[in-house]
């Protein structure tokens, strides 16, 4: 067998795994998700989510990988006797591709929106209602989100295509240092404002009134979001390390860097919004609609809404090429097709699916089975909500009851570890997090049948 291609470096691999990470679910969810449910509360539970559940996890799926040197659906065979198993290699495989879909879309929307800054098209907005039917007509037309997000595609292809050394790999440790370094200006432009602070009261000063199970429903689902868990991407990265490396470690930097660039990106967004007297607002395009205002207010604003339009496009791109590496990684491994017949027809299908959510935001053409739902916002649901945590709940059954606690620490006691891991503890993460998911699954599928939740409605 051929040998598989490997990560270049630690540092390689850590940019790539949080590029996958990093995205939009960081500068476009995550700010609104915080605002909307409680401010420093909400981000509370999510940290304690983020390294219960999403470290535990995150880690499970890097060894499985590693342990392998296969994609998800291969891995599962290789390493479980019930072939039950697999069978979450191909949730996540589809996950994927569900998930792609109205990502691309989203990411059409940053690059038009990096070129309408960048040639100064934004510059003369100033209302809130002029920006807003600018997005609103965009988004509706039939053919220029289709343009954008097939060219947001055919970029992802690109990358794709040339593998992982000189694709995936290169184009992250380009552009991760990028995006941190111009968020933290961005941050550093918004203190520096008159009244920056009631942006930061805003997202840090904790309003516990405002918890509710839902949001920790909420938090839980986009712990798994935001670090691509729960359908095999990262199952498909550790699958190009080799043994020499501390997974542990590698594990945390990429949970720190994922927590910290949300955080910044929070603080980059509310302290302009709040200084220039603005307020945030709830939905998907508070980005789109009321950043570009914001920043034509500020000296200099076409710099910065090109600053931050490109950063989000780049930050975008880093996950959707994760996305595709997965399916991408399936056919190689399983199908034996070229990394090229497998990247550039999937790549396509995607683009096609794509269209469907593209379209159903206006285009005229909405093919979601619930009328009363977009077919986008139907993709993004069922992923985030259903498949995301399904596999989840399954990687860390999986780690109780088929590869043993025992195997998993083996593979993580790395001998430059601090950490000395008991067995016994490592077992009891893993059932907190099965229950925890598991309830939450029910919860979601028992109000999906009832239109009630058990736990309470919002
Ligand atoms: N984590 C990315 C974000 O925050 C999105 C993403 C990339 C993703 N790959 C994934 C989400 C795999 C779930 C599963 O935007």
């Amino acid at each position: 067998m051929k040998n598989r291609e490997n990560w270049n470096s630690r540092l390689g691999f850590i940019l790539a795994a949080s590029g996958s990470a990093v995205g939009l679910g960081n500068i476009w969810k995550f700010p609104t998700m915080v605002a909307e449910n409680g401010g420093a509360a909400f981000t509370l539970i999510y940290l304690i989510c983020i390294f219960v559940v999403g470290l535990s996890i995150l880690l499970a799926e890097l060894i499985i990988g590693r342990k392998t040197q296969l994609s998800a659906v291969g891995a599962y065979k290789k390493l479980s006797k019930k072939k039950m198993w697999v069978f979450n290699g191909f949730l996540g495989t589809l996950s994927a591709d569900v998930i792609l879909s109205f990502y691309v879309v989203v990411g059409g929307w940053t690059l038009k929106y990096s070129f309408l800054s960048l040639f100064g098209f934004l510059n003369n907005l100033n209302s809130l209602t002029q920006s807003e039917s600018i997005f609103n007509n965009f988004i509706s037309l039939r053919f220029e989100p289709l343009f954008w997000q097939s060219s947001f595609m055919l970029i992802t292809i690109f990358v794709i295509i040339n593998g992982i050394k000189n694709g995936i790999e290169k184009w992250s440790k380009i552009m991760m240092p990028f995006i941190i370094i111009l968020l933290i200006i961005l941050a550093i432009r918004g203190l520096l404002l008159d009244g920056s602070v009631e942006g930061l009261k805003f997202l840090f000063n904790p309003k516990f009134d405002l918890i509710t199970p839902h949001s920790i429903v909420l938090a839980l689902g986009h712990s798994f979001f935001t670090l691509s868990l729960g359908m095999g991407t990262m199952v498909a990265y550790g699958s190009y390390l080799n043994n020499k490396q501390n997974l542990l470690m590698s594990g945390i930097w990429i949970i720190v860097l994922d927590t910290f660039i949300a955080l910044v990106a929070g603080i980059a967004i509310f302290t302009t919004v709040f200084a220039l007297g603005s307020e945030p607002q709830e939905g998907a395009g508070f980005i789109f609609t009321v950043l570009p205002i914001i920043f034509n207010q500020l000296i200099g604003g076409q710099l910065w809404s090109t600053v931050f339009f490109t950063l989000l496009f780049m930050a975008a791109l880093t996950s959707s090429i994760s996305l595709l590496e997965v399916v991408t990684s399936y056919f190689v491994d399983e199908r034996k097709w070229s990394r090229k017949k497998s990247t550039i027809i999937f790549g396509g299908i995607i683009i096609i699916v794509g269209m469907f959510c593209s379209l159903s935001l206006g285009g005229g053409l909405n093919i979601s089975p619930f009328k009363n739902i977009t077919f986008f916002n139907l993709m993004d649901l069922i992923s985030s909500k259903y498949m995301l945590p399904i596999g989840g709940l399954l990687v860390s059954l999986f780690i109780i009851f088929e590869f043993k606690v025992s195997n998993f620490i083996k593979e993580l006691n790395h001998k430059n570890s601090f950490f000395i891991l008991n067995k016994k503890f490592v077992l009891l993460i893993f059932t907190i997090s099965s229950i925890v998911v598991g309830f939450i699954l029910i919860n979601e599928i028992y109000s999906l049948l009832s239109g009630s939740s058990i736990i309470g409605n919002k």
